[in-house]
């Protein structure tokens, strides 16, 4: 699948979702991220409805549980035709396979290392990871890896460190994106969608910087030039 933007439609249902997709001029058909308030709001009939709308869908549930029900929840998702999903690295390698298997091979399937907002003190004392975030990180991604996913989400600052461990076609979807002049709201560690590119991002995450745009279609517009270059 080709690099492009997917654009965090962090909306409360799906009336909001709508129109804020409809204001995208027709033939224009922006990847979308579909999360957990969204997903749980509304259930699996939005995934159909933004499918049958011609997006392209990253479903961002962040499964983790036992590898028997991640493998079952992970063939249901597989029968919405989402185009990418994901789930916690940190259920182990034999869940990651299981999730690999439930949704089989049409989808992309992507691992959360550790989740950006967690600090690297954090993880130590609360989780007692006794490694540095940068070889969790990298250790987290190999076993995505190994249990046959395509890539990881990640910092844009992570991106380097991932392709140099896992090679440079496993992918790397990073969130934590603004413009140069735009508020950073609650992210910390952000880049620009150049940056990001130049960093080696296959799939940049952009929710704010567009759905809270004066113009949302020239904001997408925008990032799409900035992150492939056109
Ligand atoms: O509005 P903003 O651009 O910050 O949205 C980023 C999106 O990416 C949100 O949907 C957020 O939940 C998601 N995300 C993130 N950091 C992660 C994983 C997901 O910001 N580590």
């Amino acid at each position: 699948m080709n690099k492009d933007v997917i654009i965090a439609c962090d909306f409360a249902g799906k009336e909001q979702t709508l129109t804020f997709l409809d204001r995208f001029p027709e033939g224009e058909k922006p990847f979308v991220k579909v999360g957990m308030e969204l997903f749980y709001a509304e259930g699996p009939a939005i995934v159909r409805e933004l499918k049958s709308r011609g997006h392209r869908v990253f479903l961002d549930l962040k499964l983790h549980d036992i590898p028997n029900t991640v493998r079952k929840a992970m063939a249901v998702l597989s029968g919405l035709g989402v185009d990418l999903c994901n789930v916690h690295a940190a259920g182990t390698v034999e869940m990651m396979r299981a999730a690999r298997e439930g949704l089989g091979p049409d989808a992309l399937l992507i691992a959360v290392t550790q989740l950006t907002s967690t600090s690297e003190e954090r993880m130590q004392r609360e989780l007692l990871i006794d490694a540095d975030m940068p070889s969790a990180i990298a250790h987290y991604a190999r076993n995505a890896k190994e249990a046959g996913l395509n890539g990881v989400v990640c910092s844009p600052l992570e991106v380097p460190l991932v392709k140099e461990c896992c090679g440079t076609a496993f992918l790397a979807v990073t969130p934590g994106i603004r413009f140069a002049d735009s508020a950073a709201d609650d992210q910390v560690r952000i880049t620009t969608p150049a940056r990001a590119r130049e960093l080696g991002s296959d799939f940049i995450v952009v929710g704010r910087p567009v759905t809270a745009a004066q113009d949302p279609v020239a904001a997408w517009k925008q990032c799409r030039k900035d992150f492939l270059g056109l």
